[in-house]
């Protein structure tokens, strides 16, 4: 791989760019996908692999803004950014239509909530139309392309149109469904989706599962079979595997010594003196089970009451895609809901649930997992849930419990953690009561065996792992030819 050129693409870049009193800022972005990516390019491995890392990206920012930034800005990244401008309405119909109110509730198993509309399509194919231009300009013999998610299902074959021995990895960060829920995809939606992903050399899913899905998916709609997870489509190899993502355990696992986190830690800690601490945070998303976990511990107060007053339950949600009907009805249910609990809870002292919706900074969230008792990470449907890994990773002195929804991909790797049905309130409420009378013994004997775990795959395995099989696809289908 050495001296080769890294080109990751992904909908999102690892930053916006805000403007104020015409001052340009930086501000991260949210969700797992830009933590993964960022986390191993920022990591030394990254640099002696690779002497050149781009980051292709579509841009929220206007390219006014863009070159008011590179033009005074010293700050130097990890990898080199491009950013992708796309016209503003044509973005809209892509991004708040068939990515986020088709693509996304479909895959998570939301068929209720899916539109049909055969413009947002249409804009679906012209911004990845769009991406794939800048990729034109920009490869070279030996780059390895490596496209993130579902933003992007289209890509890889229009690259391959154009390149046809260009290097292509895709990475699916999201579950892939069963074929009864794939199905309900408008036929040549569906088939161009397929064929859009069968233009990478190789497809990488976060479980075994999601794998199966896919595999099954392909000879159903185009009749491809597959044997050994190689699909064989027209007498070219595509390969399907699972790399469940991993962290960078080790940046959690110290920053339990960074000035900032101490502090806050220390200031929750004396907040909440003589009370447990249940911590949840999610992006505000109708598959993060918010209003589920909520009642799941609203039913523990109810029948616990011995428990009022001893604990809170810390609930941060991080705004998310806010113009989407479904996300902000869903923040009204949340907010009645927390409302209606410390309403009928709360005492002069003591407030059951204290929400919050902001972002986060990476101090006050690192301080959040070492302040917290109790981790409740509780999803309908999540492709993986980074959250329950950083969980984990945080707990430096191995105490703490994770309580995780089984309908999370994390779960088939942590079955140390106490796994729930998320939509059972009965199930949430005594594994609430089970994490708080949890001995320390038992807590740091699973902590430990989660810890190991996340060490064995973190981050830069995950990188390695996919980019070796990546090159070995390659092979094979050189030897097949
Ligand atoms: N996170 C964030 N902003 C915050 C709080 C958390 O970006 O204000 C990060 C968190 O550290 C984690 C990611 O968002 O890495 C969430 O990833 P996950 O896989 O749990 O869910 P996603 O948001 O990708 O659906
Ligand atoms: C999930 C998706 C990512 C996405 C992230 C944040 O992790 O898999 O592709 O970037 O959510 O969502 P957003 O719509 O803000 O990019």
């Amino acid at each position: 791989l050495q001296q080769r050129r890294l080109i990751l693409v992904s909908n999102r870049l690892p930053f916006q760019l805000l403007e104020k009193n015409g001052k340009v800022s930086l501000k991260e972005s949210d969700g797992g996908l830009v933590s993964a990516l960022k986390s191993f390019s920022e990591r030394e491995e990254a640099s002696n692999l690779f002497n050149e890392k781009w980051w292709v990206g579509s841009a929220d920012f206007p390219q006014a803004r863009w070159d008011k930034f590179t033009a005074k800005s010293k700050v130097k990244h990890a990898f080199e950014i491009s950013p992708i401008f796309i016209d503003t309405k044509v973005y809209n119909k892509y991004y708040n239509g068939f990515c986020n109110a088709t693509l996304w509730p479909l895959f998570h198993y939301f068929p209720s909530f899916v539109e049909y509309d055969e413009n947002t399509f249409k804009a679906y194919e012209e911004v990845n139309r769009t991406f794939a231009d800048k990729l034109a300009e920009m490869l070279r013999p030996g780059d390895i392309l490596w496209i993130h998610d579902y933003q992007l299902f289209l890509l890889p074959q229009m690259v391959r149109e154009r390149f046809p021995d260009a290097t292509i990895g895709f990475f699916l960060h999201i579950p892939f469904p069963t074929f009864e829920i794939f199905r309900l995809l408008h036929r040549p939606w569906k088939e161009k989706i397929i064929r859009g992903l069968l233009g990478a050399d190789l497809i990488g899913f976060h479980t075994n599962e999601y794998v199966q899905h896919f595999l099954k998916t392909v000879r159903m709609v185009l009749g491809f079979d597959h044997e050994f997870r190689v699909v064989n489509a027209d007498n070219r190899l595509i390969k399907a595997d699972l790399f469940p993502l991993g962290i960078d355990v080790q940046r959690f696992s110290t920053a339990s010594n960074l000035p900032e986190v101490i502090e806050q830690k220390e200031q929750i800690s004396k907040n909440f003196e003589g009370k447990k601490i249940i911590f949840s945070v999610d992006r505000l998303d109708y598959t993060k089970g918010v209003t589920h976990r909520l009642a799941g511990f609203e039913r523990f107060l109810e029948l616990h009451p011995e428990w009022r007053e001893k604990v809170v339950f810390v609930m941060v949600v991080v705004p998310s895609r806010q113009i989407i009907s479904k996300y902000n009805e869903r923040r009204k249910l949340i907010e009645e809901q927390v409302g209606r609990i410390n309403g009928k809870y709360s005492t002069l002292q003591w407030q059951p649930v204290l929400y919050r919706y902001s972002h986060l900074s990476f101090a006050e969230l690192c301080a959040l997992y070492q302040a917290s008792d109790t981790g409740l990470i509780t999803p309908l449907r999540d492709g993986m849930n980074l959250v329950a890994k950083e969980y984990v990773a945080s707990r430096a002195d191995q105490s703490g419990v994770l309580i995780l929804s089984e309908l999370a991909g994390a779960a088939s790797e942590m079955g140390e953690a106490i796994l729930v049905n998320p939509v059972d309130k009965e199930e949430v409420a005594q594994a609430i009561l089970t994490s708080l009378n949890m001995s320390p013994a038992d807590q740091k004997a699973n902590m430990v065996q989660l810890q190991k775990r996340l060490l064995d795959y973190d981050v830069t395995h995950w990188v390695n792992d996919f980019l070796r099989q990546l090159d070995d696809t390659k092979q094979q289908q050189i030897a097949q030819q």
